[in-house]
């Protein structure tokens, strides 16, 4: 009997000291579980982070400027990064469809295929990837330079993407040949682009060369910090390789005008008009101030709020007047503007 009181207490014990045991782990197992939880949601904070982060650090989206190249053995593409870190520029590359092998590199061999490429006027190297270039006013367009000019995926990059109407600035790396064949090259394959001069940059450009080139093109991008003063009351017309200066008039509408400017050149094609005016579409609207007025020679006016009128002679009709032409008269800007259409830049300083 009393063997028998002394193992149902020894049982007793056992059940509470188990029990004790038991709801130890599970408190254990909870505190632990509620740890991987919160470490969850640590971690879910720091993805959250890295998306704002990148979001931050993405200044330029939605704005005009973006860094595109092409680089088979990534030196064009530190020039490129280096350009995207000074304007705060969106960054693409050109992937050819199929990558180069340091074999279809040697061009010490006039067999390879880079070779082959170049010396085919009709070579387009496919494209892997395509770029939508369409909410960018501005590209920077980097390329190394093979045999002394673009790579003929430039000009596959070209055909399959509109660049009409944008400002593009070439740069390059190469060994030790200069831009200038690769930028008539580029010209004359699509002359409805603003060409900016462009420039050739050794493979181990420094981020001060980068700076010091991108200041010097005067351009203003939305993420540069150093932008330089915009003078409200002046824009450039360019044409046929001249500037002409037109002082504005006080309006909201050249106001509008000059903040377009701010996020990159407007190219007009210009048809040539009764004789006394070159006439095209701007490509947008403006507000519009119209009044009677006579023209005169190098007057500028908004034409129906869409069309941009440069005048060389009079005409009475209702205008927004926009500016005015300095230091021209009738002849001078007739001497200009030639006789038929003409492609009109505008632009500032
Ligand atoms: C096929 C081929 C042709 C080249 N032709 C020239 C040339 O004519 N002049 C020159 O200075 N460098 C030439 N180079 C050297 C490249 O321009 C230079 O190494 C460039 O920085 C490479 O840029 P990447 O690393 O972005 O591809 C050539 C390179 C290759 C692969």
């Amino acid at each position: 009997m009393k063997k028998s009181i002394a193992l149902i207490i020894i049982i007793i014990v056992i059940i509470i000291v188990g029990g004790f045991f038991i709801m130890r782990s599970n408190k254990t197992k909870q505190v632990s579980t509620a740890n991987i939880t919160e470490s969850n949601i640590l971690q879910n904070e720091s993805t959250d982070n890295k998306t704002e982060e990148k979001i931050d650090n993405n200044k330029t989206e939605g704005k005009s400027v973006a860094v595109i190249y092409f680089s088979a053995t990534g030196n064009t593409k530190q020039v490129a990064d280096l350009i995207k870190e000074e304007i705060n520029a969106d960054i693409y590359e050109i992937i050819p469809k199929e990558k180069y092998t340091s074999e279809d590199l040697n061009y010490g061999d006039d067999t390879t295929r880079a070779t082959r490429e170049q010396k085919d006027k009709n070579a387009r190297p496919e494209i892997e990837n395509s770029i939508d270039v369409s909410n960018y006013d501005v590209i920077f367009l980097g390329y190394p330079i093979w045999w002394g000019d673009v790579p003929k995926i430039i000009l596959s990059f070209m055909d399959n993407t509109n660049l009409d109407g944008k400002t593009v600035v070439p740069f390059c790396t190469s060994g030790s040949s200069g831009i200038s064949t690769s930028e008539n090259t580029l010209k004359s394959y699509n002359d409805n682009i603003n060409w900016v001069k462009g420039n050739r940059f050794s493979g181990s450009a420094s981020k001060e060369n980068i700076k010091t080139w991108i200041d010097s093109l005067e351009l203003n991008f939305p993420g540069q910090n150093n932008v330089g003063e915009i003078s409200m009351n002046e824009f450039i017309i360019e044409v046929n390789g001249r500037d002409l200066i037109v002082k504005t008039e006080n309006n909201s509408s050249t106001e509008a005008l000059i903040e377009k400017l701010k996020d990159g050149n407007v190219v007009i094609n210009a048809n040539e008009y009764g004789n006394f005016e070159k006439v095209g579409s701007l490509g947008f609207s403006l507000p519009t101030n119209n009044k009677q007025m006579t023209t005169k020679a190098g007057d500028v006016v908004l034409y129906q709020g869409n069309s941009i009128s440069l005048f060389y002679g009079p005409n009475s009709w209702s205008y927004t007047k926009l500016g005015e032409i300095e230091n021209v008269d009738e002849d001078k800007l007739k001497s200009i503007l030639g006789d038929g259409n003409v492609k009109l830049t505008l632009k500032l300083k």
